[in-house]
């Protein structure tokens, strides 16, 4: 058991979690929050005890096959771990740990952002006020969708999930799901569960995206289903941008089938598909769900628990592979 493990943190880390990191171990920082390819990151990692990366870091099974042997556990900065072969992982012995809970709220905050961003049209809005293009008010300018009163459908019924219809209940939206497994009645809170994705989109007048990405969700809501929402409806995404099929969201966006998104990831960002920017009916951001002090911090405490525990010879708490 090293006396202050080394380990190799990958980007900048709020300034809080770096002092704690420093009193235990040692740390090979990125003051300069430089992105490393995988040959720098490989070539940092030697002699390692640890890695604490984030999801800008893709720990491929090459990049793991290729890791010292003195990498132990990697505690991602994140909730998400799809940025890290687990199953490779697992194979060589190394732990891996995430983040969970700590940005539930975070994240559910900024969904909500995104549903009435969309439907309220606050980008034009804003855009209008601070470019001087704002004209007199009028009985029917910058008209948006009514959100209070409608039906939400919530695709990954988790903690993130669950918080985002906690919210939604104050603004007197009907719930529906869709999850793996129905909740328990206590936490349902008289959502309507469905048991098929299929099942629940005719119903949401707004879809909130909260399911990981997975093989399995990749490009789940493609052009089929997105033809199973009514017309009109609004498409917010704060999960993974792979579970969106960009081509048909942007052929349904421009058709009028939908009328508007709220997006905070998208697939390959933060080099997202181009033909989302001109579209006036997105409400764009990126990647802010977890993005309060609060949270940021928490996420890296949550990393410096799990790597405590692990080279105190305890189970982490938070033990993914
Ligand atoms: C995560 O932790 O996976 C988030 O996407 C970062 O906000």
């Amino acid at each position: 058991m090293p006396s202050r493990p080394a380990v190799l943190v990958t980007r900048k880390l709020p300034d809080a979690v770096t002092k704690r990191l420093l009193v235990t171990y040692k740390a090979r920082t990125n003051a300069e929050d430089n992105l490393y390819s995988a040959a720098d990151l490989l070539a940092k990692a030697a002699g390692a005890d640890a890695l604490l990366p984030c999801p800008t870091d893709k720990l491929t099974a090459e990049v793991i096959d290729a890791l010292p042997d003195s990498v132990r556990i990697i505690s991602t900065f994140s909730v998400g771990h799809e940025h890290i072969d687990l199953d490779r992982a697992r194979r060589r012995g190394i732990v891996v740990t995430n983040t969970p809970d700590v940005l539930t709220d975070a994240t559910a905050d900024i969904a909500l952002l995104l549903i009435l961003g969309a439907a309220r049209r606050a980008h034009e809005g804003e855009a209008m006020v601070r470019q001087a293009g704002w004209g007199a008010w009028a009985p029917t300018g910058m008209l948006g969708i009514h959100v209070t009163g409608k039906r939400l459908g919530i695709l990954g019924m988790g903690r993130i999930g669950q918080a985002v219809a906690q919210r939604a209940r104050g603004f007197n939206m009907t719930i529906h799901y869709s999850n793996r497994r129905r909740l328990p009645a206590e936490l349902e809170h008289g959502a309507n569960y469905h048991a098929s994705a299929d099942e629940m989109l005719p119903n949401c007048d707004f879809l909130s995206i909260n399911t990981p990405a997975t093989p399995e969700t990749y490009h789940f809501l493609d052009e089929r289903r997105i033809g199973l929402l009514p017309d009109g409806a609004v498409v917010v995404n704060t999960a993974r941008g792979t579970v969106v099929d960009d081509a048909a969201l942007i052929a349904a966006l421009k058709s009028g089938k939908l009328a508007a998104a709220g997006l905070d990831v998208f697939e390959g960002e933060p080099n997202i598909n181009p033909a989302y920017r001109p579209l006036t009916n997105t409400f764009l951001l990126p990647h802010l769900g977890s993005a309060t002090h609060e949270t940021r911090n928490a996420m890296g405490f949550k990393c410096l628990d799990n790597l405590d525990a692990f080279f105190a010879g305890r189970e982490p708490p938070d033990r993914v592979a």
